[in-house]
């Protein structure tokens, strides 16, 4: 008989950074439903990879002095690596950059033009270079963009379109009629609210002023917007619109899209009306779960406040950290991420609750039964409550799963775990140990504790995908049998005979107060970027320092440790022709100034200069400017760059760097 499929996905993620705990969070929970599903009898696709193309990829890789592909081929090596040691078992892992996608994408954008749902015309609007997203006026927040709150740059180019207004009220209806669609409901109803029912306009659909994208295949001057590209992997992925599709006619539609919250709005707007330009059915599910979120706010490279995974798994173990993510906070929901939940939850859940009942059932079982496990015996009046918690576990884990409440189905699971602990307690083996009469009850003590740790371990194993073997290791459990998924269905005879071994601390116990010192100095000292490269240019580039009023603290980031001529010149420091300069209103600090920089437009540069100079003093004169830093709003204008002068703190004055006598704007300085 033929498998039913399940195709699952996680977005693909951004090789701009290292990855932090928050991506893990994704790709766990997608990792522990494709298990939970092949376990289950489902022929399984699940896909994770790469989103790579773009400006903000293009602009870091430059910025490094590297040429993207080389760029971003460093960084997916080092993510493939983390789902190694986070035992993420994904069946394809797929790269925007591959070429299997490229084709699919420019195939299915040459369909999109040819039925005519793709028009050229001429776009104008902001655009947020780190969420690659349009916004229009109406929906910036403070000037800045809604979803990250960075600034948003002037954007007006000719560009293709792809025609999502013809498709608004399909959707409104689909979305309405397809309750399921978009979970949880709370967003469905945010996407229709905000989105669709005040109106959608049409999709910019390429960029002209990038070069690192897939480009337009009947237009080279375009390059595709990366939204449509990195969507589009979904299928690429299955070879669709390939000479071979067969993986695509056997899985689409996905069964479900995990994504993060803030991308739900690309996977069910977007995403929706290209799959239906296309004539293909949606997917069954999108789901939007929820942000880790530490004391400052969503986890973030750019506030310095991420969390690396690295060491959390090195530190603990992959499964007691895969445990703390699904467990922690419900699917769908923001959660707290912070060390001592983390270390609290390893010791209580872990190292107590579960680690306790194996390693005194084992010892019992040695100790009473010289390592045997006993057939059950008399009744001691206390098997009742265990034994239907048992029997009815397998059914609420289904359910839990089935609704992708990995949080529910653990605390399932940690429900027999407790209830077994208590069981212990209420029976007493250690008095009915002293009573010949009481032997037979004994067996039946034993037998139904380690039968019921053998279900657990069975029913952990897509959670958690080594802690099982180690539990059947100490419980003399094995053989398909006793250890494959369906064997947690019933309570039965199958823990009967087996030599129990005792073995390690399955989770040994963490002395809280001494590790959270340990903890937080490692989590400090991987943040400071030792031996991951990619990592050390992001603050760098984060820091708004554009913004005059950061200028007190100059002085307190001067470089202590030497840096190489290479760490110099990542700093791109031009000579800037002044061709305007005038004060900005209502501030008695800033002055704008209109930036030759021997690029095709001048830069538009704002400088906390004001008191040391009058407009007109600067005037045609070239100054020095770093003309790689990312661009900050400040006062409503978008500074493209930071003038270097020297600030005589003592003597309260400050003068701008001039480079002196005849020299082309742009040409570059050091
Ligand atoms: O958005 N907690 O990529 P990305 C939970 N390339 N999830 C988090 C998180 C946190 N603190 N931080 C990030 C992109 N994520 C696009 C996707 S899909 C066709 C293209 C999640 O690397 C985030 O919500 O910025 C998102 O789902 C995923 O990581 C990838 O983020
Ligand atoms: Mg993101």
């Amino acid at each position: 008989m033929e498998k039913p499929t399940y195709y699952i996905t996680t977005p693909i993620y951004y090789p701009s950074d290292k990855l932090h705990i928050g991506h893990a969070y994704c790709t766990t929970a997608a990792d522990t439903m494709a298990r939970f599903k092949r376990l289950t009898g489902y022929d399984v696709c699940f896909i994770t990879g790469t989103d790579e193309h773009g400006q903000k990829i293009e602009r870091k890789a430059l910025e490094q002095g590297k040429n993207p592909k080389a760029y971003v081929d460093e960084i997916v090596a080092g993510i493939k690596k983390l789902w190694e040691l986070m035992d993420i078992s994904y069946d394809d892992f797929i790269r925007t950059t591959d070429e299997r996608h490229i084709e699919t994408v420019q195939r299915l954008f040459q369909k999109l033009y040819d039925q005519g749902d793709i028009y050229k015309s001429a776009y104008e609007g902001w655009y947020c270079t780190p969420c690659e997203a349009f916004w229009t006026e109406l929906q910036l927040k403070d000037g800045c963009c809604p979803d990250c709150g960075r600034p948003v740059e002037r954007m007006k180019e000719e560009s293709y379109f792809l025609r999502a207004s013809k498709y608004q009220d399909w959707l409104i209806d689909y979305i309405k009629t397809h309750p399921d669609f978009i979970q949880p409901p709370s967003r469905a109803n945010e996407m229709l609210n905000n989105f669709l029912l005040p109106g959608l306009e049409d999709l910019c659909v390429s960029r002209t002023t990038i070069k690192w994208g897939i480009p337009v295949p009947f237009d080279s001057k375009h390059v595709i917007y990366v939204w449509p590209d990195a969507l589009a992997n979904y299928l690429s992925v299955l070879g669709y619109l390939s000479e071979d599709d067969s993986r695509f006619q056997k899985y689409w539609p996905a069964d479900v899209h995990l994504v993060g919250k803030e991308i739900t709005r690309f996977h069910t707007i977007i995403w929706p009306i290209m799959l239906h330009a296309l004539g293909l059915p949606l997917p069954k599910q999108v789901f939007g779960h929820g942000w880790l979120v530490l004391e400052g706010g969503k986890m973030s490279k750019s506030k310095g406040n991420v969390v690396d995974p690295v060491v959390l798994c090195d530190r603990y173990g992959v499964d007691a950290i895969r445990y703390f993510l699904l467990r922690e906070m419900p699917f769908g929901a923001d959660g707290l991420f912070s060390n001592e939940a983390l270390l609290t939850r390893i010791n209580v859940d872990l190292a107590n609750d579960l680690g306790n009942l194996v390693s005194r059932t084992v010892a019992m079982v040695e100790k009473y039964r010289g390592g045997i496990v006993p057939a059950p015996g008399a009744d001691t009046g206390f098997e009742g409550p265990v034994v239907d918690c048992a029997n009815a576990l397998y059914g609420r884990v289904q359910q839990a799963m089935d609704g992708l409440q990995f949080s529910q189905a653990l605390q399932e699971i940690f429900t027999l775990v407790r209830t077994c602990n208590k069981y212990i307690d209420q029976t007493a083996p250690w008095v009915l140990a002293k009573n010949q009469e009481d032997a037979a009850k004994l067996d039946t003590v034993l037998y139904t504790l380690t039968e019921c740790v053998r279900m657990v371990a069975v029913l952990l194993a897509p959670f958690m995908p080594s802690t099982p073997q180690r539990i059947f290791d100490q419980i003399g459990v094995q053989g398909e049998e006793a250890t494959c998924y369906a064997s947690a269905e019933r309570f039965g005879t199958l823990s009967v005979g087996a030599h129990v071994k005792k073995g390690e601390a399955l989770f040994p116990r963490i002395d809280i107060e001494k590790e959270m010192g340990l903890l937080a100095e490692a989590l400090k000292a991987s943040q400071a970027g030792a031996g991951a490269a990619p990592a050390k240019e992001a603050p760098k580039a984060d820091k708004p320092k554009a913004q005059p009023d950061n200028k007190g603290d100059k002085n307190q980031q001067a470089a202590e440790k030497p840096i190489s001529l290479d760490d110099f010149f990542v700093s791109k420091l031009v000579v800037a022709h002044v061709l305007a300069c005038e004060k900005v209103e209502g501030s008695d600090k800033l002055l704008k100034f209109s930036l030759d920089v021997g690029e095709e437009q001048p830069r538009t540069v704002v400088s906390g200069i004001a008191k040391y100079y009058a407009p007109e003093q600067l005037l045609g004169k070239n100054l020095v400017l770093v003309a790689n830093l990312k661009p900050a709003k400040i006062r409503g204008i978008v500074s493209q760059g930071m003038l270097l002068s020297a600030e005589d703190q003592k003597a309260g004055t400050l003068k701008v760097l001039e480079v002196p006598g005849e020299v082309a704007p742009g040409s570059v300085v050091g």
